[in-house]
C-alpha cells in the first residue's frame, strides 16, 4: 500500500536484533507469497471481492492480519485496482476482463511486524503499452533500490524512479509514494517522492526500514479519489503500473524482506 501524502504515520521503526529482522522476513515472506498466490488466480471472470477473498484467505492462514483493515479500516484485505484505477482499489463486484491491468497490493502484520508488498499483472492478451509501463515501473524498483543505501539522501531514490520514467516517455504518479514501515504500516521517514525533490534533505540510515514503490503512469501526474471514500484515479485510458518491496536499508545493498523465499 503506497503512502498517500495525507496519510500521517507512527512510530519509527528500525531493525535492532536478529530477532527483529527474522520477524519482518516472515511476514515480508507472507505478503509476498500472497500476492504470488493471488496473481496466479487473476484470469477473467472472477470479481475483485473473490479475488481478495483468497487472499484474505491466505493471510489468515498464516496468522498474519490484513494491515490496511487493521490499520486504516481498509474495506477489503487487499488493495485492487484495475486499468485507470492506480491505488487502493476496494475489492467488489467489478469483474476481470481479458486485457485488463491489475494492480494487487498486499500489506500484513504478524507479530507486531509490518512488511508491503505490491504488483501489477496484465490479464493477457497483454498490450504493448502495459507490457512497457510494467517494465518501466520494474526497472525503476530496481534502479532506486540500488541507491538506497545507508548515507544516501533519501532523494536519490525519487531521483532514480523519476529517471527511469522520464527516459521512456512516462511520467510519475507525484501523490503516490513509497514509505517507512515496520512496526506500522506507515511510518517514519514518512513519504517518500517518486520524484527528485531537491529540498529534501533526509538521509538514509542503516537499519531503517522503507518501502520503494514506483507508480509510473502513461501520462498522469496525480490521482484523485473516484469518490468511494479509497480509489485512487487518473483519466480513463491512462494506465499506472506499481511494484512494491519492504526494505532493511545496508551500507550495501538493501535487504529485501518481500521475497518469496
Ligand atoms: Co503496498
Ligand atoms: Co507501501
Amino acid at each position: 500500500m503506497d503512502h498517500t501524502i495525507e496519510i500521517g504515520y507512527a512510530i519509527p521503526m528500525s531493525i535492532n536484533s536478529e530477532k527483529d529482522l527474522e520477524g519482518l522476513r516472515k511476514v515480508g515472506r507472507i505478503v509476498a507469497r500472497c500476492l504470488q498466490h493471488m496473481h496466479s488466480v487473476l484470469e477473467p471472470g472472477i470479481t475483485t471481492a473473490e479475488l481478495d477473498k483468497i487472499g484474505g484467505a491466505y493471510l489468515a492462514h498464516h496468522g498474519a492480519r490484513s494491515a490496511p483493515q487493521l490499520t486504516y479500516n481498509f474495506p477489503g484485505f487487499t488493495c485492487i485496482s484495475v486499468n485507470e484505477e492506480a491505488a487502493h482499489g476496494i475489492p467488489g463486484a467489478k469483474i476481470i476482463r481479458a486485457g485488463d491491468l491489475v494492480n494487487i497490493d498486499v500489506s500484513a502484520e504478524l507479530g507486531g511486524y509490518f512488511a508491503d508488498t505490491g504488483g501489477s499483472a496484465i490479464v493477457p492478451p497483454e498490450s504493448k503499452l502495459h507490457l512497457q509501463i510494467c517494465a518501466v515501473a520494474k526497472r525503476a524498483l530496481e534502479s532506486a533500490m540500488l541507491e538506497a543505501r545507508a548515507g544516501a539522501k533519501l532523494n536519490r531514490i525519487g531521483f532514480a524512479i523519476e529517471a527511469e520514467a522520464t527516459k521512456n516517455g512516462f511520467t510519475v504518479i507525484e501523490n503516490l509514494g513509497s514509505h517507512g514501515v515496520g512496526r506500522a504500516l506507515h511510518e517514519e521517514p514518512g513519504f517518500i517522492p517518486g520524484y527528485y525533490d531537491k529540498r529534501d534533505r533526509r538521509m538514509l540510515r542503516e537499519n531503517q526500514v522503507i518501502t520503494i514503490e514506483p507508480f509510473i503512469s502513461s501520462g498522469a501526474r496525480e490521482v484523485v479519489e473516484n469518490g468511494d471514500g479509497w480509489t485512487l484515479v487518473t483519466k480513463p485510458g491512462v494506465f499506472t503500473a506499481q511494484y512494491e518491496h519492504t526494505l532493511v536499508i545496508t551500507k550495501g545493498r538493501p535487504l529485501i524482506m518481500t521475497l518469496m523465499a
